[in-house]
């Protein structure tokens, strides 16, 4: 199959790329490497040694006899590059990764909001439009987000998309109907996912255009079997208070003494998904795409939920690291259920990687590794959904000394 990964050089796009080259797909990368520029405006590098687009593809032939196309190209800005990429590759789908996936550099100012506004409503709108006047019948395969839903713990275990409502008809009657999932975002991040769900549902319906949007957990871990091959394949690890997700940060925080910082009661629960876990999900969707007129898939694409404070312990029990509870910079429920179904992705054969079996390998194999590589001072949160939050969690963190980090390595 021929596939152009949009978004291909950033965290969940380069081991999907090598390992849909490595399953036999052609690839393309399409990327304006915007998020190696996020990381000099932060001043923070990945905590593993990440190599340029150009050094991973070239080493991946290397290894593999495989080729990997790239075009670098702003998939919000560009709209004419974009549509002559889809003339000249004629490709069968497309992964979107091509996104500011960050809630809380979303958070950081009026600049950073309007920025992934921007970013991620046109990269998208572009994209489908694009598809549409190419004339191409190209499969889209999203990478959204279970922040869609919320975080509300309404009750009501969490569909796959589509929730099945009863209305009445005003004459006495009942209407039964599927609507898509009442959305809750959390972030203006998230709000942008929120957003492309009605663009898929629009084109779908004026265009056919067949779309898969996979509404993925927090992706935890490093590393596939490919990108191990070799360190110049090796995957980026973030544990920065911007961009690190949650459970990568406690990992670094423990690996280099640091407290493990826990937002709030830590009661807020999640869904969580293994890096290898969402390369294979891609592949899976890829091979099952929606037939002509289907209406969007929507599949769930997470294997596992927990409490922050639960992850927290695992990593504590693990490593010997000490937990402390912070103040939380977003605007959340303290505690939430969370119940969601997952069995579209079971049901084509994903097999779950558990935390309770690969965590300890994250903890060796990257984080104690690379340890000398991270810049503690990075690892506090510093956005804050409102400003009346601000002063008083960063005066909490500075008082506890967390902002210098600690000395006990794990
Ligand atoms: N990482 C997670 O835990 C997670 C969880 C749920 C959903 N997702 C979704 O997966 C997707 C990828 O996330 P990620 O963690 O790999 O992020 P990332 O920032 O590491 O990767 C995104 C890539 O897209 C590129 N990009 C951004 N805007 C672009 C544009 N306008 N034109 C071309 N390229 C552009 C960036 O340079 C980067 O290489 C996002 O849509 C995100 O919302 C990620």
């Amino acid at each position: 199959m021929k596939v152009i990964v949009l978004g291909g050089d950033g965290f969940c796009g380069w081991p999907t790329s090598i390992h849909l080259s490595h399953l036999g797909h052609e690839v393309t990368i399409a990327d304006n490497l915007s998020r190696r520029n996020i990381d000099n405006e932060l001043g923070v590098n990945s905590l593993t040694p990440i190599t340029p687009i150009q050094t991973r593809i070239a080493a991946w032939k290397e290894i593999s006899g495989r080729q990997i196309g790239f075009r670098f190209l702003d998939v919000a800005r560009d709209y004419d590059g974009l549509l002559q990429l889809l003339k000249d590759q004629e490709p069968d789908a497309l992964v979107h990764f091509a996104k500011l996936p960050s809630a809380p550099y979303s958070m950081k100012s009026g600049r950073h909001k309007r920025y992934t506004v921007d970013n991620n409503l046109n990269a998208t709108h572009n994209l489908l439009c694009a598809v549409v006047e190419s004339g191409l019948d190209v499969h889209v395969v999203h990478l959204g987000s279970m922040g869609v839903y919320g975080y509300g713990g309404t009750g009501v275990k969490i569909p796959e998309g589509y929730l099945s409502v009863r209305a009445s008809d005003g004459q006495g009657g009942w209407v039964e109907r599927e609507i898509l999932h009442p959305t809750n975002p959390g972030s203006i991040y998230h709000l942008t996912k929120t957003h492309d769900q009605l663009f898929f549902a629009y084109y779908n319906k004026n265009d056919g255009l067949r779309i898969t949007d996979l509404h993925q957990g927090i992706v935890w871990g490093t590393n596939i079997p490919e990108t191990l091959r070799d360190e110049r394949l090796i995957n980026r690890f973030d544990y920065d208070g911007d961009y690190g997700t949650v459970l990568n940060r406690l990992l670094m925080q423990a690996a280099v003494g640091h407290p493990l910082t826990v937002y709030g009661t830590g009661g807020q629960t999640r869904a969580f998904i293994h890096i290898q876990d969402t390369v294979r999900c891609i592949a899976l969707a890829l091979n099952n795409p929606p037939a002509n007129g289907d209406r969007v898939s929507i599949f769930n694409q997470m294997t596992e939920t927990h409490r922050i404070r639960d992850l927290a312990k695992m990593v504590a029990e693990l490593t010997g690291a000490q937990i402390t509870h912070l103040p939380n910079p977003r605007i959340e429920a303290e505690e939430n259920e969370l119940f969601a179904e997952n069995k579209h992705l079971l049901a084509l054969g994903l097999e779950p990687i558990r935390l309770s079996t690969a965590l300890m390998q994250e903890v060796t194999q990257i984080a104690l590794r690379y340890r000398a590589r991270c810049d503690v001072s990075k690892i506090p949160a510093t956005s804050r959904w409102r400003q009346d939050n601000h002063a008083q969690s960063r005066g909490v963190e500075a008082s506890q000394g967390l902002v210098s980090g600690g000395k006990r390595p794990v």
